[in-house]
């Protein structure tokens, strides 16, 4: 079993990567760490504990880390537009428990890798910041992570909040650009496969009729995100599962095949979080290729088990 720390910026994706990893036997999640990207990192702590109470997991630590980019003042990146008003497809969950801050993000970080020494993957798909946090405040970690998978770039296809970038890099380029070249074994899940694993709306239909409230509600949420979807991108066939995929590599490694590169990350305003690569064999492992309805199948039926008597109730 793997020990994860999971860093969110939850969002729909996210709260789907989070109901996926919590399903995954494979997994033990030690906490889940938030920041800012999709929406403010207390609205995203907020949402995270919305979602773990939902899934009646609210056992599972959760620290709040950066508000702001690694090296900037402010960011312009929110995506409202795409996760809803409150980031989670305005559904309304109840409120959780007041939240008490405990330790940093960052902090939370540093101390189960030196806890834990080369036995924690970090899955991170929001911004690079607490990570890079970590890392600045604590570079021997480096060499004590097991892996880490980062859902974010696209190296070798077009952006989607820029035509250059990947909303996540774009968010924190120059956390990303540091997180990428720290010497950490990172496994890249970039556009490049993310674009290709797809939630379908006949999902959503299947989960609404199945009589389970977790179901229904998770249907609802994804709605605004496929709507926004369908509108953005007409004719790709539903939309993209990119952080359930970081949850998915973890789980399973050949989900993708992959090719070593070295990575940066622009941190010019022209060309602001777009990643480009250079294959070398020092690199990091960068997502090419996907099996992407392996990936789907698995992903759903850990979800939404087809016994109905799984997962989510
Ligand atoms: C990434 O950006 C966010 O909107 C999603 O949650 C995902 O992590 C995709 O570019
Ligand atoms: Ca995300």
């Amino acid at each position: 079993m793997k020990s994860v720390i999971l860093d969110v910026d939850t969002g729909i994706d996210d709260a789907l990567a989070i109901a996926y990893a919590i399903h995954s036997p494979e997994l033990r999640i030690l906490g889940i760490t938030t920041g800012f990207g999709n929406v403010s990192a207390e609205e995203a702590t907020r949402n995270t504990l919305q979602v773990l109470q939902l899934l009646e997991r609210s056992d599972i630590p959760v620290f709040q880390g950066a508000e702001r980019p690694f090296r900037r003042e402010s960011t312009r990146h929110r995506a409202y537009e795409v996760h809803g008003e409150d980031g989670l497809g305005n559904i309304k969950l109840p409120l959780p428990e007041p939240f008490s801050p405990g330790q940093h993000a960052s902090d939370f970080i540093i101390s189960m890798v030196k806890k834990h020494p080369n036995e924690i993957t970090l899955i991170t798909v929001g911004t690079q910041t607490n990570l890079a946090l970590a890392v600045e405040k604590d570079p021997s970690i480096t060499g004590l992570v097991n892996e880490v998978v980062i859902m974010g770039g696209a190296v070798t296809v077009p952006g989607n909040v820029t035509p250059a970038a990947e909303a996540n890099f774009y968010a924190d380029a120059e956390g990303a650009d540091f997180v990428l070249n720290s010497g950490l074994p990172i496994t890249l899940v970039g556009l490049d496969v993310t674009m290709k694993t797809l939630l379908q709306r006949e999902t959503l239909t299947e989960w609404r009729g199945c009589g389970l409230k977790a179901a229904e509600i998770f249907a609802d949420m994804c709605s605004f995100y496929m709507d926004f979807y369908e509108r953005k991108n007409p004719g790709l066939g539903g939309c993209a599962l990119h952080d359930p995929l970081a949850v998915g590599v973890a789980v399973d490694p050949t989900f993708i095949s992959t090719k070593p590169m070295n990575v940066r990350v622009a941190t010019e305003q022209e060309k602001l979080g777009q990643s480009r690569g250079v294959e070398t064999d020092q690199g990091i492992s960068v997502g090419i290729e996907v099996e992407a309805e392996r990936f789907r199948t698995h992903f759903l039926n850990r979800i939404l088990p087809a016994s109905r008597k799984g997962s989510l109730h």
